[in-house]
């Protein structure tokens, strides 16, 4: 989604504007722009479509002369208002003031109907230009005050917004405010930050503080002031990012995805481990959630988007199995306008990598206005739905740069099925011993079959070679193996824009499987040996109509003959192996996708963080 990232003080200002895009580039976006303030202190404002590389050209064509900054803001755009432009990408206004905004003007309409009465005109098909001007008329109005112009628009703006802005008669500084879309200021010695997220900043400082709803921003130099809703000064709390720069580069990985699918064994120690005591039990001791209450409940609602709704699958899975609460999985974005029955006595657990995703986040509020107790997982340290729910259990994955979320789903996967053992244990449902050698297999055998796995490159190789240049294929498993699947094709889709269908493997013959033609490529994910048999069945019925059988299955003679490959599976991370395949199945999408050319970590028309709806 959109990014913003702005800067006053010490620093070049086009050097930190052009790597701070450039960290933002994960975010998604196709067009970006910047507008800063020359040596004269004028505004000069360049733009380009498609990507930073075009801005980047366009830039090389002013003189150096012209290009001496200390002041300026910049902008990827991921369009929703008009076609991704040009003429419709950031930074926004006129010779007054120049906006980048994040999010979305739900009243651009009327306010541009009003706009229009009072003489404006508009360039582009933006709801941002709107903006802009309203800002710019509220400017004049208001004597040409930065803080009173912004305040008087936002009583105007209904919708989402972060925005950064700088006006033609206030050289050197920039003014953000922002309404349920995040920003943060960040602190450097010389010189401040505005930004969508950490990364853009982090070669500059690890020092930031959170713009809070409502609230608007002056940055001048190393000065920031943040007001509140009422015009106050208000104090404001500094944080310290824990990522460092490391983490957020490839560090010589060709891609982020890759990257990141390498450091799940790393990222599953460090978030289970710190949660498992010396004897192998659970221990969510000391941090901010009640297991006792979550174990208590007489429903469990789990509500996320795409793949962390799919983790939801492999937490309800397990929940349902050693905890035995009902847990309902819901979409996001449904469960925000649905009448859904829902009070007191639900817990509701939401997932999210970003913590920022504008579905969840709303899913969030309805379950707390209706009264559950809201707890989250969450992999960004203070985002929103952390801030906003009741309870919050990180996942310390490290920064997710690609678009595709790997490293994340493994460790909200392995992380709610700790929780799922020690609801059980609260439950006296299973024993400790029990349980002690199911946390054994998280915490050690889980890790093992991924390094295992992620040496499998041949086989991996030839998986996808076989269906890179396919038009459609099927993902297929049962029971966990089904949800495991389901994330398969997801990923599948999304990187190598490969036609991809999830389905309960005995659910084809209920009319999907008239789909399957000669050579149709169809993924098994069998793990499950309670279904084993039923499997073997199933893949009968599709191999006997054409299909092209890839199997992920533990070593199985049958299995194996009925496939026309089958990828072995290690086994010693046992009822927790669906999570190792995973990786298998990301390491499978991720090599179509290299062979198919395709922008892995930034596939098309998708974005990181979705913060609009
Ligand atoms: C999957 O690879 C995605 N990019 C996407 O489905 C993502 O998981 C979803 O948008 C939810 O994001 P969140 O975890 O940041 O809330």
């Amino acid at each position: 989604m959109c990014g913003i990232i702005g800067c006053t003080g010490a620093f070049p200002a086009l050097d930190v504007l052009r790597g701070g895009l450039r960290a933002l580039e994960y975010r998604g976006y196709d067009s970006a722009g910047i507008a800063f303030f020359n040596a004269d202190s004028d505004i000069l404002t360049v733009k380009a479509s498609g990507k930073i590389k075009n801005l980047e050209d366009k830039l090389d064509t002013i003189p150096d002369s012209e290009k001496i900054s200390f002041c300026g803001i910049g902008h990827t755009r991921w369009a929703t208002h008009g076609e991704p432009t040009e003429r419709n990408a950031h930074p926004h206004g006129n010779d007054r003031v120049q906006i980048v905004h994040n999010g979305i003007i739900e009243n651009y309409r009327e306010l541009s109907v009003m706009l229009s009465r009072e003489g404006y005109s508009f360039k582009s098909e933006t709801d941002t230009e709107v903006a802009s001007l309203l800002i710019d008329f509220s400017y004049k109005k208001q004597g040409n005050d930065p803080l009173k112009a912004l305040a008087k628009a936002r009583s105007q703006l209904e919708g989402s917004y972060a925005i950064g802005a700088v006006f033609s008669d206030r050289a050197g500084e920039i003014y953000a405010m922002r309404r349920d879309n995040p920003l943060i200021i960040g602190l450097g010695e010389s010189e401040s930050f505005i930004a969508s997220d950490i990364t853009a900043i982090l070669p500059y400082t690890r020092k930031y503080i959170r713009l809070g709803e409502n609230e608007i921003a002056r940055l001048s130099g190393k000065n920031v002031t943040v007001f509140d809703e009422y015009g106050n000064a208000c104090e404001k709390q500094t944080e310290t990012a824990l990522w460092d720069v490391d983490s957020a580069k490839k560090g010589g990985y060709p891609h982020f995805m890759i990257k990141e699918i390498y450091e799940e064994p790393d990222a599953l120690a460090k978030t289970l481990a710190p949660r498992i005591s010396s004897d192998l039990l659970p221990n969510f001791e000391g941090e901010n959630i009640d297991v006792k209450r979550l174990a208590s409940s007489k429903r469990i609602i789990i509500t996320a988007c795409g793949t962390a709704m799919h983790a939801g699958f492999i937490a309800k899975y397990f929940i349902e199995k050693y905890a035995r609460i009902p847990v309902n999985v819901e979409i996001a974005s449904e469960m925000r306008y649905s009448d859904m029955i829902i009070d007191e006595n639900d817990a509701v657990i939401v997932i999210s990598q970003s913590g920022e995703t504008a579905d969840t986040l709303a899913a969030l509020r309805l379950a707390k206005n209706k009264g559950a107790f809201v707890t989250s997982v969450v992999n960004v340290v203070g985002s929103t739905i952390a801030r906003e729910s009741d309870a919050v259990i990180y996942t310390w994955a490290g920064p997710e740069i690609a678009v595709a979320s790997t490293k994340a789903y493994v460790v909200q996967s392995a992380l709610m099925s700790l929780l799922a053992l020690a609801m059980s244990l609260e439950k006296k449902i299973l024993t400790e011993s029990e349980v002690k050698a199911l946390t054994g297999k998280l915490l050690h055998d889980l890790p093992s079959d991924i390094k295992y796995i992620l040496d499998m490159r041949d086989e991996i190789y030839s998986a996808a070679q076989y269906f890179a240049d396919k038009k459609d294929l099927f993902c297929v498993g049962r029971g966990i193996d089904y949800f495991a699947a389901v994330e398969a094709s997801l990923k599948i889709k999304e990187v190598s824009y490969i036609h991809s269908e999830a389905y309960a493997a005995g659910e084809m013959k209920h009319g999907t499987i008239s789909l399957i033609e000669n050579g149709t490529p169809v993924i098994v994910v069998s793990t499950d040996k309670n279904v084993r048999q039923k499997i073997v069945g199933n893949i009968r019925e599709l191999a006997s109509r054409g299909a092209y059988i890839i199997s992920l299955s533990t070593p199985d003679r049958e299995i194996s003959d009925v496939s026309d490959k089958m990828l072995s599976l290690p086994s010693e991370s046992g009822e927790f192996l669906p999570i190792a395949v995973a990786t298998l199945l990301q390491m499978i999408a991720y090599r179509a996708a290299v062979l198919k050319g395709c922008d892995v970590d930034c596939p098309r028309n998708l974005a990181k963080s979705v913060t609009v709806e």
